[in-house]
């Protein structure tokens, strides 16, 4: 009977916990409001492992933990898809979805056709399987008819619910969507892999098929992909009776999906009109790659009315955007001097427009990615531009190739300064060491001034070459030391301009911590990395101090970055540079620092208290240091007790827990003592 009462305690527990990390998956990666820190994420997620260790049977399908990653595959098995996954007709311009409407007006016969119209998703088709609501099976499109079982990685994804909720469940359930990497979590993980010495990958859709395609869930498991839900691949069975794909869409979002609010429902041409103008305007700004809308017929009786081409439904059009790919000629191939002193290759294109933006030239990179494209001067290449992502060469037109068309060879000595290069050899860039090279120095002084940086607006890229070429900024410090009659001296320079200059050096004397870290330049130690550290040390004092080790120890520091972060600071000159910043009346403005008054303390809250939902107390118990649990056990400090508190007050009492309410926690939150 005991064992028995303990074990449905514990279940309760495990409930309770998958609950709540649920509760938080959704705040993170639905709703993009996390109420807690990812250290108390990890906590609870630990918690729950360890109590799923001690009891198997608790490990459940649609537990959370179950998203984490198997064991590798050996291989991947073939499915063959209920129906077969279509693809969908394309439209380029006004006139060719208008002609797609006037043909679906007179095929319905009616003037007026209710549309669903959605964003066309850059990533890869999928398609789950649930029967008696829970997950049983993930696989990819592959050519339509037969894609791949990635159940194992499928279930990594955290919008894709394990189990659907709800009232009434189906007893098999066909989903489809696309799989797609946001942005910043692909930039992010590029990143990471620089540091790491791994390939990276040449945009957000390939990033997400790859990992897709990995053996190993518990790859996938770290590169956060999501999914958008667009259809269901089977007519449903007795007792649902949707109209509309709009019912359905509803119906997934009670079933747990992920549904894109930017979905417009409308029998009005116009309006669609205006939505693909919006989109394609707005497009280098969302959160994931799009390539388009797509437009469907919102109806299913007259989408079955007007039926299904062998690779297409002819009740569906993708209106495209504009491409982001062109094919130009490579014109040259010249080399450019980085701040790190990395010699890139750089392709000089025949001017070409890409989604309404004229590129003239693009890196290439190293030289291993030259005979990886084998690309030669006078070839024509294709070019790819996504979003905010730099364009690159995807590939060469080989048909295309003139007979004058020559191999570049690498120089042996920097092109600015003449000194021999060195190419480490675990490295695939050979670099310029000469510290005093002025394409480093100058390509220095225009990092640490760009926007991400310090951020100094008044004085552009061409003014920063000139002050470096004439020798007025000889180390990024001088930035702060430069004066009006230093201004003046040069041509084309008024009063106006000079005190612009100066205000806006001025104004940056005052940074936070990652912008100062990031514009100083240290290699691999971008954005995000300059952020990690930012919110990793409490001071610049305590980075420079800090030894290899501690850097090495820091979760998402590769061993790479970790390394130049310490033997930047161990530099001498580097030193000095930050000092004479300082000097220079730069002063780096922390974070507010969090109020510690609960620091180390763990504590526990039942019942309902008056000023904090539950969500609340606990990230307020977690921004003043404390660690907000869920369970009491001997280790708790406090557990604070609201109006019809639960059974943990019983287990605080037997385990001699100090139990206090919520004006004692407050009390306690700003004096750090109760009385
Ligand atoms: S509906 C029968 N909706 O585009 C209709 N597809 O060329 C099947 N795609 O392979 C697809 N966003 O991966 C649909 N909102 C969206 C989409 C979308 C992206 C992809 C899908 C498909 C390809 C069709």
């Amino acid at each position: 009977m005991k064992d028995q009462k303990l074990s449905d305690a514990i279940r309760k527990e495990h409930e309770q916990l998958a609950r709540e990390i649920n509760y938080h998956n959704y705040r993170y990666y639905v709703l993009d409001e996390p109420v807690i820190s990812d250290v108390e994420y990890d906590r609870l997620f630990r918690q729950l492992k360890q109590i799923e260790q001690e009891h198997p049977e608790l490990e459940t399908l649609d537990s959370p933990t179950q998203r984490v990653g198997a064991p590798p595959l050996k291989e991947f098995q073939n499915f063959t898809h209920p129906t077969p996954m279509l693809s969908l007709d394309n439209a380029t311009s006004i006139e060719e979805f208008l002609e797609f409407h006037k043909r679906l007006q007179k095929e319905l016969d009616i003037k007026k056709i209710e549309y669903l119209v959605e964003h066309k998703y850059d990533g890869l088709a999928i398609e789950l399987i649930y029967e008696k609501g829970l997950l049983t099976l993930g696989s990819t499109r592959g050519d339509g008819v037969t894609g791949e079982v990635v159940t194992h990685n499928i279930k990594t994804i955290w919008t894709i619910p394990l189990k659907l909720t709800g009232e009434i469940i189906p007893d098999r359930l066909v989903v489809r969507g696309e799989a797609v990497m946001f942005r910043k979590d692909f930039l992010e993980l590029n990143e990471r892999y620089v540091s790491e010495g791994k390939k990276t990958f040449a945009n957000p859709r390939n990033a997400a098929a790859g990992s897709l395609r990995q053996l190993d869930s518990r790859v996938t498991a770290e590169r956060k992909l999501r999914m958008f839900v667009y259809g269901i691949g089977e007519k449903m069975g007795k007792g649902y009776h949707f109209k509309r794909l709009s019912e359905v869409y509803e119906q997934l979002k009670k079933w747990g999906f992920y549904i894109n609010p930017h979905i417009l429902v409308t029998d009005d041409t116009d309006r669609i009109i205006e939505y693909h103008k919006q989109w394609e305007a707005k497009r280098d700004f969302m959160d994931y790659d799009m390539d388009g809308i797509v437009i469907k017929v919102n109806r299913f009786e007259q989408q079955a009315h007007l039926g299904e081409l062998t690779h297409s439904p002819r009740w569906s059009l993708a209106w495209k955007f504009k491409p982001k790919e062109a094919t130009t000629e490579v014109e040259d191939i010249v080399v450019q001097v980085g701040r790190t002193g990395a010699l890139t290759p750089t392709a000089i294109l025949k001017p070409v427009p890409i989604g309404g933006v004229i590129v003239s030239r693009v890196t290439l990179h190293n030289q291993d990615e030259i005979e990886r494209l084998d690309v030669r001067i006078g070839d024509t290449v294709v070019i790819y531009r996504a979003g905010d992502v730099i364009p690159k060469v995807t590939k060469v037109i080989i048909d295309k190739r003139p007979d004058r068309a020559r191999p570049f060879r690498f120089p042996d000595r920097c092109p600015v300064c003449g000194t021999k290069v060195i190419k480490p050899e675990d490295e695939v860039i050979p670099r310029c060491i000469n510290k005093r090279c002025p394409a480093i120095l100058s390509e220095s002084l225009k990092h640490f001034a760009s926007r991400k940086a310090m951020n100094i607006e008044g004085i552009g890229e061409e003014w920063i070459q000139k002050f470096a070429d004439t020798g007025l900024l000889k180390d990024v410090a001088d930035f702060y030391y430069i004066t009006r009659d230093d201004l003046l001296q040069y041509d084309r320079m008024g009063d106006k301009l000079a005190e612009n200059m100066l205000n806006s050096i001025h104004k940056t004397k005052n940074t936070s911590f990652d912008h100062f870290l990031f514009a100083l330049g240290i290699r691999y130690v971008g954005e995000h990395l300059a952020r990690v550290l930012a919110r990793h040390f409490p001071s610049l004092d305590d980075l420079i101090a800090c030894s290899h080790e501690t850097l090495l120890n820091i979760h998402e520091i590769g061993p790479k970055a970790a390394e130049s972060v310490y033997q930047f600071f161990q530099q001498k000159e580097n030193r000095n540079i930050v000092d004479k910043l300082k000097k220079g009346g730069v002063r780096i403005i922390y974070e507010k620092p969090q109020g510690q008054s609960l620091k180390g303390l763990k504590i526990v809250v039942t019942g309902t208290l008056e000023n904090f939902s539950r969500e609340e107390i606990n990230s307020f118990i977690e921004t003043n240091g404390g660690h907000a649990l869920t369970s009491v056990s001997k280790n708790v400090d406090f557990v604070v007790s609201g109006t019809s508190p639960g059974s943990k007050i019983q287990k605080a009492r037997e385990w001699g827990i100090r139990i206090i309410n919520e004006t004692e926690f407050m009390e306690l939150v700003k004096t750090g003592r109760t009385k």
